[in-house]
């Protein structure tokens, strides 16, 4: 036990030579002109995700996104040749969104005068076309958004010219991750919520768990912390250049509800395990690098605002599009290892309540966050070492938004 209490005791934050330690000031989660810098610097400059390929597995497939972060709608298609691509949503007579919602189609058509592209993006048809003076056809088809594509998962750059490809982007993350068998599962849960607080404070509050005793103090809270570990301290912090991750841990003590023990025996979940004590993230590649035995899941935070966190049989996404500096869209999907029986496929139904019941408490707490800081009267914010990420995301962002290199 001492052994353990001392391993929980570590500091993580002075073995990065990148971070300070000091209070950090709340004006970029308040300031309207510092929310300016931060969509031109950051968000219109940097790759974030929007979606799935398997969203959109056939030719004509496609999804529309409004992101008013980038100042526009984006769609997302597979051609008929299979590609997956993405354009601005805009039509090349006066500007006219060419599409809504989600849908197959062969021609995207807008609605206004009726000029239409196909499903590649490309200029279709331009009814009475005699009436135009001098069109360069060539140069009227649907303005493409760079687009990448990883494991499975699309990512969007507003920057027509990324300054780096979208793997060069992940970096070491994508190693990390690379084993990890998102092909097997599938999704099993949609949420969204417009919250009325700053995209990092909203951000912050699921990039560490400090707050999980009294945020989440039912059963979370236990199956988390307790024994050895009351603060529920996360282990194994990791910089990948501009993205992050860390592991929160569980409590090996944790006795399950008599429900939970017997899904445990099908399925991991976020309270517990079928493998526990031994490994409680189930031993599944592409997470847990610290191969710390305690560790219930990853978060990993693709800059600026994308999560892939990975556990055991599952893994869920986050998006966060801010609205204003002081409200933010959210998009959250949870998935799922494809059951190999019934009961695997019942046990599971608890990762999905229990992770729905734990958003529900996170959202909680945003919005008079946002209240306090808009205050004034809160000039500093005070980041402990657990909140290493917290302050990783302060200081990348405050580098860009000043034009420094972090
Ligand atoms: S704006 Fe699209 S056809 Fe006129
Ligand atoms: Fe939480």
């Amino acid at each position: 036990m001492k052994e353990q209490v001392a391993r929980y005791d570590h500091l993580y934050t002075p073995e990065h030579s990148v971070l300070t330690t000091g209070p950090v000031s709340s004006e970029p989660y308040i300031s309207p002109e510092y929310f300016e810098l931060e969509r031109e610097k950051v968000f219109k400059k940097h790759w974030s995700l929007i979606g799935r390929a398997d969203d959109i597995p056939d030719s004509g497939d496609f999804f529309v996104k409004n992101i008013q972060v980038l100042n526009t709608s984006v769609i997302i298609v597979r051609g008929d040749d299979g590609e997956v691509r993405g354009f601005h949503n805009a039509c090349c007579h006066r500007g006219n969104r060419v599409a809504a919602g989600t849908g197959n189609c062969k021609y995207f058509t807008c609605g206004f005068h009726g000029w239409s592209y196909d499903n590649q993006g490309q200029l279709a048809n331009i009814p009475d076309e005699k009436l135009y003076f001098d069109l360069d056809k060539s140069t009227l088809n649907l303005v493409p958004i760079s687009t990448a594509t990883w494991k499975g998962f699309i990512f969007i750059n507003a920057d027509p010219n990324p300054a780096t490809s979208f793997i060069e982007h992940l970096g070491g993350l994508a190693e990390q991750l690379e084993p990890y068998p998102f092909d097997r599962m599938t999704r099993v849960s949609h949420y969204t919520a417009d919250v009325k607080c700053n995209w990092k404070v909203f951000i912050d509050a699921f990039q560490e768990s400090l707050h999980v005793p009294y945020v989440h103090n039912g059963i979370l809270s236990e199956a988390y912390a307790g024994e050895g570990n009351p603060g529920c301290r996360a282990t194994s912090f990791r910089l990948y250049g501009l993205n992050r991750s860390h592991s929160p841990r569980r409590n090996r003590h944790y006795t399950p509800s008599p429900a939970q023990g017997l899904a445990y025996k099908y399925a991991l979940s976020f309270s517990g395990s079928a493998d526990e004590p031994e490994d409680s993230a189930g031993g599944y590649p592409g997470i847990n690098p610290s191969g710390d035995p305690d560790v219930a899941f990853d978060v990993n935070v693709i800059f600026p605002n994308s999560f892939i966190d990975a556990g055991g049989g599952w893994y869920f996404t986050y998006e966060f599009w801010p609205l204003a500096v002081d409200e933010t869209h959210w998009e959250v999907n949870l998935y799922v290892e494809e059951p190999q029986s019934a009961a695997q496929r019942v046990a599971q139904s608890l990762i999905v309540v229990e992770f729905r019941d734990g958003l529900r408490e996170d959202l909680t707490t945003l919005e008079a966050t946002q209240q306090g800081l808009m205050s004034g009267a809160v000039k500093q914010l005070q980041f402990s070492d657990q909140e290493l990420l917290c302050r990783h995301q302060y200081q990348v962002v405050d580098d860009i938004v000043r034009g420094n290199n972090f």
